[in-house]
């Protein structure tokens, strides 16, 4: 099995799907190797492909708003997205493109080991959960996947487009923190 550097090595080069002539940067993933909570997003933004970090842009300041809110830190979990390029314009990922790229976060699950991966927002969801799943209805929700738990929040950049959906984001931010302290008994 490769290492996580290894694997970022591979990326680096892709030219599987058009994005790859198109990204300033790679954004790989970062956080704790050994985590045992990850959270997936969807695909870079401007900030993140300007820098190649996930998660640092207005969406990324909020998420990092609910992990300080429910006593997570950003050190200690994993962040990754779907996508490793960003898409122009920010739209939505191309089905070729989830198939090109997804291979890697397999990898990268494989080798982090997390208990419980957490979707940000429907696009991952239903790339990671099931095809068909309703992030309105069903987040929060859990779901056993083989090894570990997996789950659904609305994703960050949804809260600053409709704000009453952050009490919800906060509820199930609460029940996987506390999720991830009872999985941490029986480690
Ligand atoms: N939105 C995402 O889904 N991922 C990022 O890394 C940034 C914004």
């Amino acid at each position: 099995m490769s290492t996580l550097e290894e694997l970022r090595a591979k990326c680096e080069t892709c030219q599987k799907c058009a994005l790859g002539k198109t990204r300033n940067h790679l954004v790989f993933g970062v956080g704790n190797e050994r985590a045992r909570l990850m959270f997936v997003g969807e695909a870079p933004g401007e900030q993140e492909d300007l820098t190649g970090t996930p998660f640092v842009g207005r969406a990324g300041q909020l998420l990092d708003k609910f992990l300080y809110a429910v006593g997570i830190e950003r050190s200690d979990v994993y962040i990754a997205n779907i996508l490793k390029c960003r898409p122009p314009q920010n739209r939505d990922p191309l089905p070729e493109e989830e198939d090109a790229c997804i291979g890697y976060l397999r990898e990268q699950v494989r080798i982090i080991q997390p208990k419980i991966i957490v979707c940000l927002g429907r696009i991952s969801a239903m790339r990671l959960i099931k095809p068909d799943f309703k992030i309105t209805a069903e987040h929060g929700k859990w779901f056993q996947k083989g090894d570990f738990l997996i789950t659904a929040v609305f994703h960050p950049a949804a809260l600053l487009r409709d704000p009453r959906k952050k009490e919800d984001m906060l509820e199930d931010m609460k029940r996987i923190a506390a999720k991830l302290n009872e999985e941490g008994e029986f480690q």
